[in-house]
């Protein structure tokens, strides 16, 4: 009798065992492609950011308030999607959110003087502005991805060839 409990056992573990294992296989090539596609969406918004920061250059050369203002309020709308930070690991995301609020801070500034037509406002609050594309990046080449190449493969495209 207990032999033939171990067998069939043994036959129910065999039968469930490549199901169990599929699963698995399952799980990871879904979670691949969720990470594919998030990275496919940060790089389209990072594009854009840098479309909108073109056009803002643009619009303070030309001292055409009304073109910063619209640039300024899809900018900031940029730093809000959340893929904005979905790269970024947890125990980082607090730094990163200090950058984010000051290049909104900047954004703002530009926005609001371009509105009242103070062009030498919005001028600094585009140079302001840049000053924090650079320290955010400089931020996360040092900090981020040095432990992202330790860790994990999730390098991101900003740093790839590092
Ligand atoms: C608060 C942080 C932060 C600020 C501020 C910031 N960026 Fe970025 N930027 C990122 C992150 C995160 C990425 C994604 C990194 C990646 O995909 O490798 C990125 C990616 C980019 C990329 C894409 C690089 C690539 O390899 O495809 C460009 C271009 C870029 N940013 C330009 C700018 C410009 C221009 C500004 C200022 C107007 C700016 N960034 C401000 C965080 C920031």
């Amino acid at each position: 009798m207990k032999q033939i409990i171990a067998s069939l056992l043994a036959v129910a573990l065999a039968a469930v065992g490549p199901v169990v294992a599929f699963g698995h296989y399952q799980t990871s090539q879904n979670e691949k492609k969720q990470k594919a596609e998030e990275k496919k969406k940060v790089k389209e918004l990072m594009s854009r950011k840098l479309e909108l920061s073109h056009k803002l250059l643009t619009a303070m050369i030309l001292n055409d308030t009304q073109s910063a203002v619209k640039s300024a309020k899809d900018l900031l709308e940029v730093s809000k999607d959340p893929a904005w930070q979905s790269l970024i690991p947890k125990d980082r995301l607090e730094e990163y959110q200090i950058w984010s609020d000051s290049f909104r801070k900047n954004i703002r500034k530009i926005g609001e003087s371009a509105k009242e037509n103070n062009l030498d406002g919005a001028k600094m609050g585009y140079l302001e502005m840049t000053h924090t594309c650079f320290n955010c990046h400089t931020y996360i080449r040092d900090f981020v991805i040095t432990r992202l190449d330790k860790n994990d493969s999730a390098k991101t495209n900003l740093f790839a060839n590092r």
